[in-house]
C-alpha cells in the first residue's frame, strides 16, 4: 500500500552551510549527494517539492557589511551565492534522476530561468523539484524570507526548516545542556521570546499569512521524509 503522506506541496529550507559538511566553506560533495538522497527519497512518494538555499557557506551579506561592505553590495554578493548553490543541488539531484529546475530572482538567464510564479507552479504540477534561488532578489532580505514568500506564492502548506539541532530551544542546546526543547511555538512566542528561529521579518510573513513552519534536525537521515509523513519531528511554529 503506497505510504499517505501529511503534504501535497512544501518547501524546504537549507541554510548554505548544511552543504559545507565538515568543511570550513564551500560545498562539501559527500554532504550534498547525501541531502539530494532524502530529498530523492521523499519525492518519490509524490510530494511536489521547493528548495531554497541559503548562501552562507560561500558569502555572508551581514558578515561582509559588518567588515565595511556597502551592505547592499554584501548581500547582492549572498544573492548570487545561492544561485551557485542551486547549481550545485541541481547536479546532485539530476545524478540520481531527480528533475529539477532552477528559478531565480536574479536574472542568470544563461544558468537558470528567471523567477515566474506561474511558471514555477507549473514545473511543480510536473513533479520538477523547484529550487528557488537568487532570494527575494532585493538587499537587507534574507534568504529565510525569500523561502517563506516563495512558499506562500507556490501555495506550500508548510515550511520545513533545517538545522543541526531538533527543533527550537529557549537557548543554545550546543552551549547549554539544560536548554528547554519547545515542541509547539506560536510566531507570537517566537517574536516575543527572541527565539532563533527565523528573522523577525521572515517571521512576521507567515504569521500575518498563516503558514505554519517545522524546525528540524536535518542531520538524522530519514527525517525530512518522517516529517512529510506527519511523524512528530521538531518543533511545529504556527
Ligand atoms: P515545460 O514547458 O513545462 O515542458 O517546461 P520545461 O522547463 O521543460 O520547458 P522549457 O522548454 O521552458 O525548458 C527546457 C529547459 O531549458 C529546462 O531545463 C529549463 O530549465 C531550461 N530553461 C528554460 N528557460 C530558461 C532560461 O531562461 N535560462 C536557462 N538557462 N534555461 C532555461
Amino acid at each position: 500500500m503506497a505510504e499517505r503522506k501529511k503534504y501535497k506541496r512544501v518547501l524546504l529550507k537549507l541554510s548554505g552551510e548544511a552543504l559545507k559538511g565538515n568543511s570550513d566553506y564551500g560545498i562539501c560533495p559527500d554532504t550534498i549527494n547525501d541531502i539530494a538522497r532524502q530529498i530523492a527519497e521523499v519525492k518519490a512518494t509524490g510530494i511536489e517539492m521547493c528548495l531554497v538555499i541559503g548562501g552562507g557557506n560561500i558569502f555572508r551579506g551581514i558578515a561582509g557589511a559588518t567588515k565595511g561592505m556597502d551592505r547592499s553590495n554584501a548581500d547582492y554578493m549572498g544573492m548570487l551565492a545561492t544561485i551557485m548553490n542551486a547549481i550545485a543541488m541541481q547536479d546532485a539531484l539530476e545524478k540520481i534522476g531527480v528533475h529539477t529546475r532552477i528559478l531565480s530572482a536574479i536574472e542568470v538567464k544563461e544558468v537558470c530561468e528567471p523567477y515566474i510564479r506561474r511558471r514555477a507552479v507549473r514545473h511543480l504540477e510536473k513533479g520538477r523539484v523547484v529550487i528557488f534561488a537568487g532570494g527575494t532578489g532585493n538587499p537587507y532580505f534574507t534568504t529565510d524570507t525569500a523561502a517563506c514568500l516563495r512558499a506562500m506564492e507556490a501555495d506550500c502548506e508548510v515550511i520545513l526548516k533545517a538545522t543541526n539541532v531538533e527543533g527550537v530551544y529557549d537557548s543554545d542546546p550546543r552551549k547549554n545542556k539544560d536548554a528547554k526543547f519547545f515542541e509547539k511555538l506560536s510566531y507570537l512566542d517566537v517574536l516575543n521570546q527572541g527565539l532563533k528561529v527565523m528573522d523577525a521579518t521572515a517571521v512576521s510573513l507567515c504569521m500575518d499569512n498563516e503558514l505554519p513552519m517545522i524546525v528540524f534536525n536535518l542531520k538524522k537521515d530519514g527525517n525530512i521524509k518522517k516529517v512529510i509523513m506527519g511523524e512528530k519531528v521538531g518543533t511545529v511554529v504556527g
